[in-house]
């Protein structure tokens, strides 16, 4: 048995060889992203294993079947990339990696909050200048403001639970409400929660319903001046109405992990190169917009986890055996 991995990065095959010790599999690794142009890269390989920007429409599924690929591996627990119907018309085994550590993902949605809210990384850079003034680094204190939670899977919750503790009154949206939060979070209707909110932090997949569920309308709902925070996907938010919100100050601070083009910059160094994308460019010029560059997972542990789980779903294939990551309607 071969697998192709796509998009990997050299912390990939760190942790993906080390998991691999465990299992009669070779690996062939591309840095190049999966695209129809990319799909031969992978002859000679029955599996494959893809990330999150990686493409996995119709066409492709359908030429990496063609080439006698029989699994693909999501290294990653979204999968809003993939297209179901045409993955099981082709019979594919489609399986992800659903939790990996979540409270990695809550943890980094935290760090972006206290950076912006505090400033550090102006400070940082101020103090190393020996500039040691305070003007434009006022931030507010977090304890007893109220968090609204978009979103309490296990990555929510654990979010959730993180705001509870630094003295935050948390407040949920979701139709399907984790139970391990009654009596911990209040309940409430998104527009409810948009209104009371001094920070918003999205946790729930994207799908049809939730594409640009943050957009000029949901914007003009929230408290002016809060913060909005999405490390969960990027076309969660409509890009182009969060920037006239915070031109007009409606919004007071943007913290994005997640970038609905994300695609064409996120995981590869462009410092040396000239970016066409303007919305994005515009997003930069906000000194209160901070950015990262899908990160939120990106911990030893989750990186352990991934792995392992990538290879558990490989064996599963392998074997016949009952795989618990199936994608919903992988045959
Ligand atoms: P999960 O499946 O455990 O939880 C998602 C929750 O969203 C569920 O409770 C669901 O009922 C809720 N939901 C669905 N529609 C909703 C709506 N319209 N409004 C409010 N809530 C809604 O997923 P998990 O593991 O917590 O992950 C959440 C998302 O985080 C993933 O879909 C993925 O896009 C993103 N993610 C980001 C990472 C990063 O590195 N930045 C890493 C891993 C995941």
């Amino acid at each position: 048995m071969k697998i192709a991995v796509y998009s990997a990065q050299p912390y990939d095959r760190r942790f993906l060889d080390e998991a691999r010790q465990q299992h009669a599999v070779d690996a062939v690794y591309f840095s190049d992203p999966l695209t129809l142009d990319t799909v031969p890269l992978a002859q000679g390989c029955t599996a494959i294993c893809v990330f999150v920007n990686d493409q996995l429409d119709a066409a492709v599924l359908q030429a990496l079947h063609a080439l006698g690929v029989r699994a693909v591996l999501l290294r990653c627990a979204g999968f809003n990339h993939v297209d179901l119907n045409a993955a099981a018309r082709l019979g594919l085994f489609m399986a992800r990696v659903p939790a990996y550590a979540p409270e990695a993902v809550a943890e980094h949605a935290l760090a972006l909050v206290m950076t912006l809210n505090r400033h550090t990384h102006r400070a940082y850079a101020r103090v190393r200048e020996g500039n040691f003034a305070l003007d434009g680094l006022l931030g507010m204190t977090l304890h007893g403001k109220t968090v609204g939670i978009v979103g309490a899977g296990q990555i929510g919750t654990a979010a959730a639970r993180i705001f509870k503790g630094l003295g935050c009154t948390v407040l949920v949206s979701d139709p399907a409400p984790a139970p391990q939060l009654d009596g911990v979070v209040t309940r409430v209707t998104l527009d409810q929660l948009l209104a009371a909110s001094d920070i918003v932090s999205l946790h729930c997949p994207l799908m049809e319903a939730t594409r640009h569920m943050i957009d000029a309308a949901s914007l003009a709902r929230m408290k002016p001046g809060a913060m909005l925070v999405n490390t969960s996907r990027g076309a969660l938010i409509d890009t182009a109405a969060v920037i006239e919100a915070l031109k007009s100050r409606q919004l007071g601070a943007l913290a994005i992990d997640v970038y609905e083009q994300e695609a064409s910059l996120f995981f590869h160094d462009h410092s040396s190169d000239i970016i066409a994308d303007d919305v994005f460019q515009r997003l930069m010029t906000f000194p209160n917009v901070l950015v990262t560059g899908h990160q939120g997972f990106f911990t030893i542990e989750a990186m352990r986890e991934i792995a392992a789980v990538t290879f558990a779903n490989l064996a599963c294939h392998m074997n016949g055996a009952p795989c618990a990551n199936l994608l919903p309607v992988s045959s």
